[in-house]
């Protein structure tokens, strides 16, 4: 199998984690790139198994590869080993088959803390500006991480320094958790150094260096799928910041996210919603308030793996969507969830925008808040196909005529091909343009 980059190109929940799954099982290797446990990939297995993995590649369900998490993953011990001992308690085995970056920045408990209580902190305020993070710590991580504060996994091994480390830190977080956000609850250092030596005690078996393990594995002509977290439009540099996470789930993420080069790497899947949903704030032109925004969420089951919040839900933006191929040199489409459309009586894409002040219409996508609050969607619409299956569909073919012209449409407005078609969460749900390898 060709080296293969798997990211979002929406703002997230697209359903990598299935195309990771199958494509998985002609992979060596399945390497996290970036993000942390505000990750949530929904796995299916063929027994009906069901699981929700934050921060494990998704390849772990395949007992020949191996599994990688990169230094640009942020991670949260606690987190990654009851992870650990939730697929373990399944009869995985994890332990030989995970390899965790040293490099890799630790989440610390002040970082959980300080990410809740800056969002309470700017809810309160009258633009109601938060971002609506999921609480896991991940934008503070990167912050020390960028500040040069941060604690990473080879820190552990040097308990002085930590120690050292971990003082100055946690005075200065728990200056600013009092005096700034003016919190009750302040962090203990002998508590948390106590854990995290327990933790490191138990990650030991699993860090190691990634980059040499990974480029050795490119030289001997092994196959890397490389995942990325979150999506494209949640990206740092090309999201609708702020209203975007900490790091670059976008492709150039797969490379310093990993430390492997750029020419290592084959080809790009872009994994697309057939509609869009977003969690947390931010723009999004396509958003439905109404009933059908609605029954997108109740047939989709449209809430968050890893909060449990309600998706804003909306028809496809194929104006997004091209820009995110274009960003991420998307080689080919794989379009998630699209028996979620057969519910609906007619179907809609967004193939332009229109600007409300001038009425001028808009190719491309921008990231600037301020134009994105001044346009509105312009939809093509398509006959629903609301009594015709397409259950037992073997190929694209085999779709019934108004799914073929809706992915007609789509797959000519996105200017990339749809190779991958997923009509259910199971393996064995999905249309291949040929082999999917
Ligand atoms: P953070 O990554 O927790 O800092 O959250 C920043 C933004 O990214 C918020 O809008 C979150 O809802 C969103 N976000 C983070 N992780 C995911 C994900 O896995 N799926 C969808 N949205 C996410």
């Amino acid at each position: 199998m060709p080296n293969t980059i798997i990211l979002g190109a929406q703002w997230g929940d697209e359903g990598k984690g299935k195309i990771v799954d199958l494509l998985a099982a002609d992979a060596d290797i399945v390497a996290r790139y970036q993000g942390g446990a505000n990750a949530g990939h929904t796995i299916k297995l063929p027994d009906g198994r069901e699981f929700v993995l934050h921060l494990i590649p998704s390849g772990i369900f395949h007992p020949d590869v191996t599994c990688v998490i990169g230094n640009g993953v942020v991670i949260d011990p606690v987190a990654l080993l009851e992870e650990i001992h939730m697929i373990e308690r399944e009869g995985v085995l994890v332990r030989g088959r995970l390899f965790i970056s040293h490099n890799a920045h630790l989440i610390m408990p002040y970082h959980k803390m300080i990410d809740k209580a800056a969002e309470a902190r700017l809810a309160q305020q009258k633009d109601g500006s938060a971002v609506g993070t999921t609480g896991r710590g991940i934008g503070p991580a990167y912050e020390d991480k960028f500040a040069r504060k941060g604690i990473r996994i080879v820190d552990l091994l040097d308990r002085e320094t930590l120690r050292e480390k971990l003082r100055h830190n946690i005075a200065e977080k728990n200056e600013l958790l009092e005096k700034v956000y003016g919190a009750s609850e302040l962090c203990d250092v002998d508590s948390i150094i106590h854990e995290y030596e327990l933790f490191d005690q138990e990650m030991d078996v699993y860090i190691t260096d990634t980059p040499l393990l990974l480029n050795r594995a490119i030289r001997d002509g092994k196959s890397l799928l490389l995942e990325g977290a979150q999506a494209a439009l949640l990206d740092i540099d090309f999201g609708t910041y702020p209203y975007v996470t900490s790091s670059n789930p976008t492709a150039g993420g797969a490379c310093t996210g990993l430390g492997i080069p750029p020419m290592a790497i084959d080809r790009v899947i872009g994994v697309a919603k057939a509609y869009t949903t977003r969690v947390g704030n931010g723009p999004f032109p396509t958003e439905l308030l109404d009933e059908t925004g609605e029954l997108l969420r109740k047939v989709g089951r449209e809430y968050g793996a890893t909060t449990g919040r309600p998706r804003r839900c909306g028809w496809f933006d194929a104006v997004a969507v091209r820009y995110t191929n274009m960003i991420n040199g998307v080689s080919s489409v794989a379009l998630t969830k699209l028996d979620v459309l057969s519910d609906m009586p007619e179907v809609k894409l967004c193939t332009r925008y229109e600007r409300t002040t001038d009425g001028k219409q808009i190719e491309h996508f921008t990231t600037d808040l301020r134009q994105l609050a001044a346009i509105r969607p312009i939809y093509e619409s398509f006959e629903g196909w609301r009594a015709l299956d397409m259950k037992g569909a073997a190929s694209r073919e085999d779709l019934p005529r108004p799914v073929q012209k809706y992915l007609d449409a789509l797959e000519h407005e996105v200017e990339c091909p749809i190779e991958i078609i997923s009509i259910g969460a199971g393996r064995e749900e999905t249309l291949a343009a040929g082999s999917l390898v």
